[in-house]
């Protein structure tokens, strides 16, 4: 005997992205703003001017990639129920990409999910990971093997808060910004290549270009089946990088830069990409301060490190491949002795 339960219900969670200086929003019920000591002393005020609510609580977690995990996830869910947070209330993400991440995910889970706005501080988180409903935290096992995918209800994106980023994590922003373009899209590229993003009016062109790329991927592919995995374009490298290195001496933006530099290498040995297309990314990502090379101590290992990855099988290996530029391949069948001569470029600082 059979019990069957229809579930074949289409569920709107279709939201919008606001590219712009915040505007005053009043929420009729509990809010929880989640942040972190350092944008908190540098923008909770600013935001408070905007922001009000029936009752608004502030949590403050600890800041950094390393405070990720379980325990700061633990602290939020604690201080929702302390304050007796129900299904109707609602979390605020106010920082970069680890709060957002973070909150979204506590929000994924208490009572079964609750909504949550993200309010992203940093150019990484307001041109990627803000954008796509992408939650989590790391583990033992590696960065983020738990989480869900849960949409925020809207993202308010508010140039403003650049003003006190430091040169490295505006660097770090640009690697996710300028992947988009190498991925999807040859005139932002081209664009991104003449832009003096320094200009105000031009990073926010720069970012409303980079979300609209980002919203379009995931609207077609909102839990990564196919296409949304090209956003992971530098990242199989990247990740391998940042765990070699204990996430201590990359920022994540700078590790994929790298990642994507290793990733052209193997492009262009593949033929899908020229050695002047691979320079231009190389320049590009230069002039921005960002690394481009990488010293692998074991080939090997660092082979072995990518089936950890999560687009990885026990068989196959998934790299994420600039076609020129502005296409993108993903691959499953790329032969490990390519890979490993590829890698063999590595060592050398450029
Ligand atoms: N940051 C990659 C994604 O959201 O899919």
């Amino acid at each position: 005997m059979q019990v069957n339960i229809p579930l074949k219900k289409t569920v709107d969670n279709s939201y919008d992205i606001s590219i712009e200086a915040l505007k005053k929003n009043h929420f009729d019920t509990k809010v929880a703003i989640v942040t972190n000591p350092k944008v908190a002393g540098l923008h909770l005020a600013y935001l408070l001017s905007f922001i009000s609510a029936k009752e608004l609580f502030i949590i403050t977690i600890s800041d950094g990639e390393e405070y990720k995990n379980q325990e700061s996830v633990d602290t939020i869910l604690e201080s929702l129920f302390n304050h007796r947070f129900n299904r109707k209330s609602m979390l605020i993400a106010f920082g970069g990409g680890v709060i957002g991440d973070m909150t979204g995910y506590a929000a994924s889970i208490y009572q079964r999910g609750i909504d949550f706005i993200q309010i992203p501080t940093t150019l990484l988180s307001q041109v990627d990971a803000s954008v796509g409903g992408k939650t989590g935290m790391n583990n033992a096992y590696g960065k983020n093997l738990i989480g869900a995918f849960h949409q925020p209800k809207a993202v308010f994106i508010d140039p403003y808060f650049l003003n006190t980023l430091a040169p490295r994590e505006f660097g770090a922003g640009v690697a996710e910004m300028v992947k988009m373009a190498i991925t999807f899209d040859k005139e932002f590229f081209e664009f991104l290549e003449s832009a003096e993003l320094k200009d105000k009016e031009v990073l926010a062109k720069a970012i409303k270009k980079a979300v609209q790329t980002k919203a379009s991927v995931v609207a077609k592919d909102e839990k990564e089946h196919g296409l949304r995995a090209a956003l992971n374009y530098g990242h199989t490298f990247a990740h391998v990088i940042e765990n070699e290195t204990d996430y201590k001496e990359f920022l994540h933006g700078e590790a994929v830069a790298i990642g994507m530099i290793m990733a052209n290498e193997v492009s262009v040995s593949l033929g899908l990409m020229n050695e002047d297309e691979a320079l231009r990314v190389k320049r590009f990502l230069q002039k921005y301060n960002l690394p481009t090379s990488y010293k692998i101590k074991n080939e090997n290992s660092f082979y072995e490190a990518f089936f950890l990855d999560k687009k990885s099988s026990d068989e196959s290996i998934t790299f994420i491949l600039a076609r020129g530029i502005g296409e993108v391949e993903i691959k499953n069948d790329v032969e490990r002795s390519l890979i490993i001569s590829a890698l063999n470029k590595f060592g050398d600082l450029i």
